[in-house]
């Protein structure tokens, strides 16, 4: 069933995206695990993957990837897996344009100026499967990390909107909803933080403190994480079945606050969400 099925994965290098190249690489699929850097693509190969050089932040990288993945597959693709992002940490008020603006080129207009590449190719077909790496940031907003927030909430809007308009197409838009999975996400994370948010002429120098501590640890940082493989059995899921869901959650703080938004006021809510992120606060 998955003999000879192309799928195209953003952000290889590490955590989730790796873990999914190999295990659909293991199953049989014809996996094209990307990155944005040349070295990690040279890794990547030297791992028995196909790779390719794909950097969401810069629209001619996306072209050149789509043009090299269909010249290999004789221009078709089954699958497209929207995996790369990154957390820019910081309090909203301490964000600049410019950071916000990164923020979104990565994780938001990259993944979606790809996915519409991938669409035409598709509809084409008159099959395919779209499934994208949201968070249960997009669905629950916590303090600090407010870009990243905005950025998972915008996939969440893109990918609804288009599941109404493929719907009949054959092509399946899914998006998972992960929340702790062990990745190298904290410490791309930190590198963010140190880049873009100027701590000393910040309000909230002390809450930062406690946010680097987190950022900082090594292994497990919070209770309910759980190994990427948490991820890839959806996304598995979403490639295969004939019913692909149209949301998947993945891990037990996705599920816990997934249900209280639903049923919570909004004061609430937001109780809740200060006391689980009581050690920035
Ligand atoms: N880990 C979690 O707890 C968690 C929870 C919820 C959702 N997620 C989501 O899961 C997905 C994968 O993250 P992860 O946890 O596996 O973290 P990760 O280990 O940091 O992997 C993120 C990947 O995205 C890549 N990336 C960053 N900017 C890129 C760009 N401009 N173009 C192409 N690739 C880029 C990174 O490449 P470089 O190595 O070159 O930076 C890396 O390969 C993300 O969408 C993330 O938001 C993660």
């Amino acid at each position: 069933m998955s003999k000879n099925k192309a799928i195209l994965i953003t952000g290889c290098s590490s955590g989730i995206g790796l873990c999914c190249a190999h295990e659909l690489n293991n199953k049989g699929y014809q996996v094209f695990a990307s990155a944005r850097n040349k070295k990690d693509v040279i890794w990547l190969k030297s791992q028995g993957l196909n790779s390719l050089q794909l950097d969401l932040a810069s629209s001619q990288s996306i072209q050149n990837a789509v043009e090299e993945l269909l010249n290999r597959t004789e221009g078709q693709l089954y699958g497209l897996f929207n995996n790369a992002a990154y957390g820019q940490p910081g309090a909203v008020e301490d964000l600049q344009r410019s950071v916000l603006i990164e923020q979104f080129e990565t994780n938001v207009f990259g993944t979606q100026e790809l996915t519409n590449r991938i669409i035409p190719i598709m509809r084409q077909q008159g099959y395919g499967r779209i499934i994208y790496n949201g968070s249960v940031l997009g669905i629950i907003s916590l303090p600090f990390r407010g870009a990243y927030n905005a950025s998972k909430y915008a996939l969440e809007g893109l990918a609804d909107t288009l599941r109404l308009e493929l719907y009949g197409s054959g092509i399946g838009v899914s998006i998972i909803e992960p929340g702790p999975i062990i990745s190298a996400f904290r410490k791309n994370s930190y590198k963010k933080y140190q880049e873009n948010i100027n701590k000393e002429a910040s309000f909230f120098k002390r809450n930062y403190e406690g946010m680097e501590n987190r950022l900082k640890k090594q292994g497990v940082a919070v209770p309910f994480t759980l190994p990427p493989e948490a991820v890839y059995k959806k996304l598995e899921h979403a490639l295969q079945s004939k019913h692909p869901k149209a949301h998947y959650y993945v891990t037990f703080p996705t599920h816990l606050f997934g249900t209280l938004k639903r049923i919570l006021p909004a004061k609430g809510m937001d109780w809740v969400l200060r006391k689980v992120s009581k050690e920035e606060n």
